[in-house]
C-alpha cells in the first residue's frame, strides 16, 4: 500500500509514525511533512488539493490520509470522486461540520443534539438585539473556520458589542466572519472524543484531556493545545452511558443529512455532573489529540482506515494498549500571538528511550533540525501511571533546547 498523508503538524508526524509500523505499507510520502516526518516518509510539496491529485495519480498512490481541515473544506475528498484512489476524509458538505459553526449547530438543534442555546445572526444591528437575550459571559463564533481564531467569550455587553463590530464591520476574518453563532457560556470541564466515521456510524477511540490555554493554571490566551493526555478522567462508566446515545443521535442525524462520510469525527465535549454538551466539531483528528490517542493504538491503523472506508469498521477492530499516554509541547517564544521561529534544536538524541519526540513545527536545513512554527515539539510518554509519566517528561524537556523554548509546567497536573 503506498500512502499519502497530508499536513505538516505534530498530528502528521504521529499518523506517519503510526502508519509506518503497518505491514501494509509500501510507501510513505507526507506533504509537505515536517523534520520529524522525514524518519518515516517521504517529504514532498504539494500546494493545493490539484497538485495532490495529479501527485497521487503520477505516483500510485492507494491512499491520502488528510490530517487539516483545509483541505477537507475545500473539498479534496470530492476531487478524488472519479479516480480509484481512496481519500480518508470528510467530503466538502460533510466537513461543513467543522467549518461552518451555523451549519454544525442547525444539525444538532435538528437532532435533538445536547449544545448550548444559540442564536445565528448575520449583522451587527441584528447580533445587538440577539445579544439582549442571553446573559454574561456569553460565546460569540464567527461561522467559519478562521484559523481556529473565530470564538471569543465575552464577559460583558461592551466586549460582545465590540467584537460584533470587528467581525461586521471591520470584517476581521473577511467573508467567513459574515455570519455570527452567539451562544451561552457552558461551565463544565472540556473533553475531546475523537471517532472514526464508517459510512456515518461513529467508533469512538480513547478520550482525552487537552489543554487549551498558554500559561499555567489554565491561564492566557487560547491556543491550538500545549498538552494532553489519555485516557481523560471525565470518561467514567456514568458518562460514557450518557455520550452513547448522543453518539446514536450523531449517527442517525449524519446518515439522514447524506453527510454518511468515513473519516475522523472529533467531538469537543463540555461536561458538568456527567451530563454532556457539545461544544464543537471537528472534521479530522486533533491536535496535540493524536500524540497521545494514537500511541495507545494497537491495531493497524491502514487496516482501520480502509475499514472505515468500506463502511465496515467496527468497536472491536480498535485493539488498545493498556498504557495510557501524556504530552506536553515545547513552543516558541509568543505563541500564539507573534513568534519567533529558525531556531536550531538540538538534543532530541539524548532523550530516554521510553520518551518519544513528536514534531509539530520543525524544518531540516543545512543539516540542522530548526523551530519552523509557535508549537515546535510534543514530548510524549506511555505508561501505567501519569504521576511517573509527567515528570520523566519533564526530565527529558531539559535535554531538548532551544533559544527561548518554552512551556507549561503543570500538564498532567491541574485537572
Ligand atoms: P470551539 O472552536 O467552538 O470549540 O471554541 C473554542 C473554545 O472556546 C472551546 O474549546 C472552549 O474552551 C471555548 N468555548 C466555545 N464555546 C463555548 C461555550 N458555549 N461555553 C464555554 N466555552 C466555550
Ligand atoms: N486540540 C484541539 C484541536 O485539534 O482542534
Amino acid at each position: 500500500m503506498r500512502v499519502l498523508v497530508i499536513g505538516n503538524g505534530g498530528r502528521e508526524d504521529a499518523i506517519c509514525k503510526k502508519i509506518s509500523e503497518s505491514k501494509k505499507l509500501t510507501k510513505l510520502y507526507c506533504s509537505e511533512g515536517n523534520a520529524g516526518t522525514l524518519r518515516y516518509a517521504e517529504n514532498v510539496k504539494l500546494k493545493s488539493n490539484d497538485e495532490i491529485l495529479d501527485f497521487a495519480e503520477k505516483n500510485n498512490i492507494n491512499l491520502v490520509i488528510v490530517g487539516p481541515e483545509v483541505p477537507l473544506c475545500e473539498g479534496i475528498k470530492d476531487k478524488f470522486d472519479n479516480t480509484n484512489i481512496k481519500v480518508f476524509g470528510a467530503d466538502k458538505e460533510s466537513a461543513k461540520l467543522e467549518g461552518s459553526k451555523d451549519f454544525a449547530k442547525e444539525f444538532m438543534l435538528k437532532y435533538n443534539i445536547p449544545t448550548a442555546k444559540y442564536e445565528t445572526v448575520t449583522s451587527k444591528s441584528e447580533g445587538e438585539k440577539v445579544i439582549k437575550h442571553f446573559t454574561y459571559p456569553l460565546v460569540i463564533k464567527a461561522d467559519g473556520l478562521c484559523a481556529g481564531k473565530g470564538v471569543k467569550i465575552c464577559q460583558n455587553e461592551l466586549e460582545a458589542k465590540e467584537y460584533l463590530k470587528e467581525l461586521f464591520e471591520e470584517k476581521i476574518f473577511g467573508q467567513e466572519g459574515t455570519t455570527a453563532v452567539i451562544e451561552e457560556f457552558l461551565e463544565g470541564k472540556e473533553a475531546s472524543l475523537l471517532c472514526f466515521v464508517s459510512d456515518g456510524n461513529l467508533i469512538p477511540m480513547e478520550s482525552a484531556r487537552d489543554y487549551k490555554r498558554i500559561y499555567d493554571g489554565d491561564k492566557g490566551e487560547n491556543t491550538g493545545g500545549v498538552g494532553c493526555y489519555s485516557p481523560n478522567e471525565l470518561f467514567n462508566e456514568d458518562l460514557k452511558k450518557s455520550i452513547k446515545p448522543v453518539l446514536e443521535k450523531i449517527s442517525y442525524g449524519l446518515k439522514q443529512e447524506n453527510l454518511a462520510y468515513s473519516g475522523i469525527l472529533f467531538i469537543g465535549f463540555m461536561i458538568k455532573n456527567n451530563e454532556p454538551k457539545i461544544l464543537e466539531f471537528n472534521v479530522r483528528f486533533g491536535d496535540p489529540e493524536t500524540e497521545v490517542v494514537l500511541p495507545r493504538m494497537e491495531s493497524d491503523l491502514i487496516d482501520v482506515i480502509e475499514k472505515s472506508i468500506e463502511g465496515t469498521l467496527k468497536a472491536e477492530d480498535l485493539i488498545w494498549k493498556k498504557d495510557k499516554c501524556m504530552t506536553v509541547i515545547l513552543t516558541s517564544k509568543g505563541y500564539p500571538l507573534k513568534y519567533e521561529k529558525g531556531k536550531e534544536i538540538s538534543g532530541i538524541e539524548n532523550v530516554d528511550e521510553d520518551i518519544y519526540v513528536y514534531h509539530n513545527n520543525t524544518e531540516f536545513k543545512n543539516n540542522k533540525i530548526l523551530s519552523a512554527g509557535g508549537r515546535v515539539l510534543s514530548v510524549t510518554a506511555l505508561g501505567s501511571d501519569f504521576e511517573e509519566m509527567r515528570k520523566r517528561i519533564y526530565k527529558n524537556i531539559e535535554k531538548i533546547n532551544f533559544e527561548n523554548k518554552t512551556f507549561r509546567k503543570d500538564i498532567g497536573i491541574i485537572k
